[in-house]
């Protein structure tokens, strides 16, 4: 019987109870894949009293350092205290791995010099495009990446375009799991840009403050905006692009743009994301998938745990890394330029 690799789950939520579920339910099929079973040994929650789980809960300062476990997983989300427990995780000497955007983008180069940092979640859930970058396209030179890095709002604009209220439709986003705590973060496109910044860093292997991106939300946006862009033949939607010029400087932001309708971008709808990318030898790309929700977040969990329980290489996170001296880059807002062919 191979010897189990053991976790320590910090955050129960939605993410975080698809899991651990998954970790019950799916077992043999999950050890199958990762060449070991994975024991979910631990688990922290903000607040414990009375609440059942599927490990024993205990405080997460304990948990990220108990040396028996070889991982701790993070889905608290949030800035702090999550890089906190990150950090003092990769410095234990545990592998980590995360769904958190906002830690990645912001600190991802720095911690990713600690240990094995491995964050697939953290970008459009279900698409594997962390590690795609990183490793299948590392090689090559990508120009750009556009896409649709948020699902809440894309189910929002959805649900407006077929006559639902911005209150309506931002709850039922609620409801299925899709939308952050603090739900401006998708609005107002904090979370899309912090996205942007993390493929960006893997894209152009550039060194990238989210804070420098220009956003731009949605909550101006009202039925009669998207009425007349029907009108036009076109569908808004909340687009976040990044583009090399003259491979030195960068232009990015996240913005409202009109889509032609017939384009593959406008048919990503609800909690779908999609991203083109831009290869100078791969060429274009075009990845779509579940962006957001708890099983599409908590399958690119179990996509890096099992990479972890075989030793895989953390490749994204090595190559955040490695961009970790470098000064941050400039970025200039991409404005009305159209983001990428097959995007628009
Ligand atoms: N709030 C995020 C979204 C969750 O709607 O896309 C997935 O990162």
């Amino acid at each position: 019987m191979p010897v189990p690799y053991r976790i320590g789950l910090l955050g129960l939520g939605h993410v975080g109870g698809a899991l651990a579920r998954r970790l019950v339910e799916d077992a043999d099929r999950i050890a199958t894949a990762a060449g070991r079973p994975i024991a979910l040994e631990a688990i922290a929650v903000a607040h414990p009293q009375g609440r059942s789980a599927p490990a024993p809960l205990r405080p997460a300062n304990e948990v990220v350092g108990d040396a028996k476990l070889d991982a701790i997983v993070e889905l608290m989300g949030g800035l702090e205290p999550a890089h906190t427990y990150i950090k003092a995780a990769l410095q234990a000497g545990r592998q980590l791995i995360t769904a958190n955007k906002q830690v990645i983008a912001t600190h991802g180069p720095t911690l990713a010099r600690l240990g094995p940092l491995r964050f697939e979640a953290s970008v459009a859930s279900a698409i594997p495009i962390v590690e795609t970058l990183a490793e299948s396209l590392g090689s090559d030179r990508i120009r750009a990446v556009a896409g649709i890095l948020n699902g809440t709002t894309n189910s929002i604009l959805e649900a407006m375009g077929a006559g639902s209220s911005y209150a309506d439709a931002l709850a039922d986003a609620q409801r299925r799991g899709l939308a952050e705590a603090d739900p401006s973060a998708d609005v107002e496109a904090h979370d899309p840009a912090a996205k942007l910044a993390i493929i960006a860093m893997l894209a152009f292997h550039h060194r990238i403050d989210p804070s420098q991106i220009a956003r731009v939300g949605i909550r101006e946006l009202g039925h009669a905006e998207l009425l007349n862009a029907r009108e036009r033949g076109c569908i808004v939607k909340l687009i976040a692009a990044a583009r090399t010029v003259n491979e030195r400087g960068i232009e990015a932001d996240v913005r409202p743009r009109l889509i032609p309708r017939d384009a593959p971008m406008a048919r990503v709808d609800g909690a779908m994301n999609a991203i083109a990318v831009d290869a100078t030898y791969a060429g274009p790309l075009f990845l779509q998938g579940v962006g957001a929700g708890p099983d599409a977040a908590a399958s690119a969990v179990l996509a890096d745990l099992v990479r972890a329980a075989r030793d895989i290489p953390a490749s994204a996170g090595a190559l955040l890394a490695s961009l970790a001296d470098q000064p941050v880059a400039a970025i200039a807002p991409m404005g009305s330029n159209p983001p990428y062919p097959s995007a628009s």
